[in-house]
């Protein structure tokens, strides 16, 4: 795996005027170069070369890209090779090439860790001293033993008893790496620090080596915030990590259950299901799948019974699948509907209830047919019409010929509808004869509304529409704009995530919050060299973005701008989307009478936006 770090190295010493002109007999034309295309047949050129944004693109053949994209074309590599090929070229050794940002955001890094684990010591011994935060703790199932596996912790009721103490024993060489390692933040009105963990029991948080990273503080009462948390700092970036995963990598277990929350990860550890990690209240990301990849090969998420929870677990359930995992649901609640999370339910019933429970985890299938049945109950004959065509398109995305066989027996026999007929109905969706418009378009509608869609197992594939081709660029512009400020992405960050559409967006996303998050180089060229082993339609449309690009003045107001288009084309796809349905499909006059309330919804968020709000 190469770095970030390391890629943009390899591209910044790879001036790709020289490179391109060891290929391509090359003419200077204003601020670039210009020649005949390598990559199809010219007689007049219509190949450019941008030096200052470091781009190339053909304008007769649509080829553009990066230095990077440019090798995996003309040696015909792919993109670990070309990069390969590139730093060879300029002399750079891949293992050794640590730049000098790398080695100085390695050594933040390290003293950020050692300034935690001194900071992990103090609030372990303040525990000791703390009977309030003692029978707290005690009162929550949790022991001695247990304290120590997870380094538990008590942030005293003062408001500098942390600072105090690194100052007075001079154990910290620097009080700035406090600040830091988001432990204490510097007083405006005179000298000194306050702490941020106060009154509060605390976790350390660790990552795969064991190393301190964060922490987390809970209240020890109903007040808010419940949970305080580390901010992101060289060392900790909550989308890379997951709780207890040094702990659980080491049970040599298949499978791993990812829960939300600290006591739900430390009461499964303290019952001996040491093969829990937790997300700790965060969506789960791609890095964490992989991550996650390494150690286990099936994932069983027991998220909260709440909406939340079961938001992030249709969520979840996409990035894990596609990450390769085997996915499974658990659900608590068919066991005993009172409990909310697995915390609660191991205070109330055994370790055996639990594992019970685990094994009638559903299956990914499973789960999404049952979430369709919750909304459409089959007891009413017309909204089991309604759930049997969703539930197709989920058994559609079934492409293995044994679990076709399978599910159709399962799905025939709970839900009382002919095996034969079932699998008919699969095969012909599979192969695409079926002309169910209602379906589709119900799906598209939620993919257009950005809301977590009960989707078929695979994403389907389609050329894009018109519209869908804008919000792509309206998104891959934003990320631009965000990469060029590190306030305006932290402000859009989520609201961006939300309505990207794409898996490339997100990853874009995602890349570019590590690059401020590391301290990495950020901007227009950064977004591309993060694209660079992405589709060559990615690319090319990142590329013609790049290549227009000015810097607008105000950047917040672009991307307000954006933002506002990007809501309501959503609201326009998911308008036609309904009309069409509406043409096309023999509905009950219920179903038209909601169609047509939730178009009028929509019409009135569009006509919100519309107005500039
Ligand atoms: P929960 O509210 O489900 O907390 O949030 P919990 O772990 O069950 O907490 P207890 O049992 O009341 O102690 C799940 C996770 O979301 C994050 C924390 O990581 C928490 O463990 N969270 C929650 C926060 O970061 N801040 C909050 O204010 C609340
Ligand atoms: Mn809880």
């Amino acid at each position: 795996m190469i770095s970030q770090q390391q890629i943009d190295e390899i591209i910044e010493r790879n001036d790709i005027g020289d490179v391109i002109g060891e290929y391509v007999k090359l003419e200077r034309k204003g601020s670039g170069y210009s020649g005949l295309c390598p990559f199809h047949n010219e007689k007049t050129p219509s190949f450019s070369v941008h030096e200052g944004k470091q781009i190339f693109k053909c304008f007769g053949c649509g080829a553009g890209g990066n230095v990077v994209n440019f090798i995996m074309r003309a040696e015909n590599l792919s993109y670990p090779e070309a990069l390969e090929f590139l730093a060879e070229r300029a002399g750079i050794t891949l293992e050794k090439s640590i730049s000098k940002a790398q080695e100085e955001k390695n050594k933040i890094k390290n003293d950020i860790i050692t300034v935690n684990k001194l900071a992990a010591r103090f609030f372990y011994d303040t525990l000791k001293k703390s009977p309030a935060a003692q029978k707290y703790l005690f009162d929550r199932g949790i022991r001695a033993e247990t304290v120590k596996q997870f380094g538990l912790g008590y942030a005293p009721d003062s408001w500098d008893a942390l600072y105090k103490h690194f100052e007075n024993n001079r154990i910290a060489p620097d009080i700035k790496l406090l600040e830091k390692a988001g432990l204490v933040t510097a007083r405006k009105d005179k000298p000194g620090c306050y702490d941020k963990f106060r009154n509060r029991v605390i976790f350390p948080i660790f990552d795969v080596q064991g190393n301190v990273i964060a922490f987390g503080g809970r209240v020890m009462d109903d007040s808010l915030p419940k949970y305080l948390n580390s901010p992101e700092t060289a060392a900790y970036s909550k989308g890379n990590n997951l709780y207890a995963l040094n702990v659980a990598k080491k049970a040599q277990s298949d499978r791993v259950i990812i829960v939300e929350g600290y006591m739900d990860c430390i009461a499964l550890h303290k019952a001996g299901i040491n093969w829990a990690v937790a997300s700790l209240g965060t969506a789960l990301t791609q890095a964490q799948a992989k991550l996650l990849k390494k150690y286990f090969n099936e994932v069983i998420i027991g998220y909260d019974a709440d909406s939340a929870g079961q938001k992030a677990t249709m969520r979840g359930l996409d990035i894990l699948a596609q990450a390769g995992f085997r996915v499974r649901v658990l659900s608590l609640a068919d066991v005993d509907k009172n409990v909310k999370d697995p915390d609660e339910f191991l205070r109330k019933h055994s370790v055996d209830d639990f594992l019970k429970a685990v094994d009638l985890s559903k299956s990914l299938v499973e789960y999404k047919i049952s979430k369709i049945a919750e909304k459409y109950p089959v007891t009413v004959l017309e909204s089991k019409a309604m759930f049997l065509k969703a539930s197709m398109q989920v058994l559609a995305g079934i492409t293995s010929a044994s679990e076709k066989d399978l599910y159709a027996d399962w799905f025939a026999k709970k839900y009382n509808i002919s095996k034969e007929a079932l699998l008919s109905e699969m095969e012909a969706l599979q192969n695409g004869d079926y002309v169910a418009k209602a379906d589709t378009v119900t799906r598209r509608i939620k993919k257009a509304s950005g809301v977590d869609s009960v989707d078929g197992a695979n994403a389907e594939s389609h050329s894009k529409t018109p519209e869908e081709i804008k919000l792509d660029k309206h998104i891959k512009t934003l990320i631009i704009l965000m990469s060029e400020d590190k306030k305006v992405m932290e402000k859009y960050y989520k609201k961006v995530y939300d309505i990207a559409d794409s898996d490339t967006n997100k990853l874009l996303l995602e890349k570019l919050k590590s690059r401020y998050d590391n301290l990495s180089k950020t901007g227009p060229e950064a977004i591309l060299a993060d694209a660079a082993d992405q589709s060559d339609d990615e690319v090319r449309v990142l590329t013609d973005l790049i290549s227009k690009w000015m810097r607008p003045p105000d950047i917040q107001a672009a991307c307000e701008t954006l933002v506002k288009n990007c809501i309501i084309i959503n609201c326009e796809r998911k308008i036609a989307c309904i009309n069409e349905i509406l043409r096309n499909t023999e509905l009950t006059s219920e179903e038209r009478t909601a169609l047509l309330k939730e178009t009028a919804a929509i019409i009135e968020e569009r006509k919100k936006y519309k107005n500039g709000n």
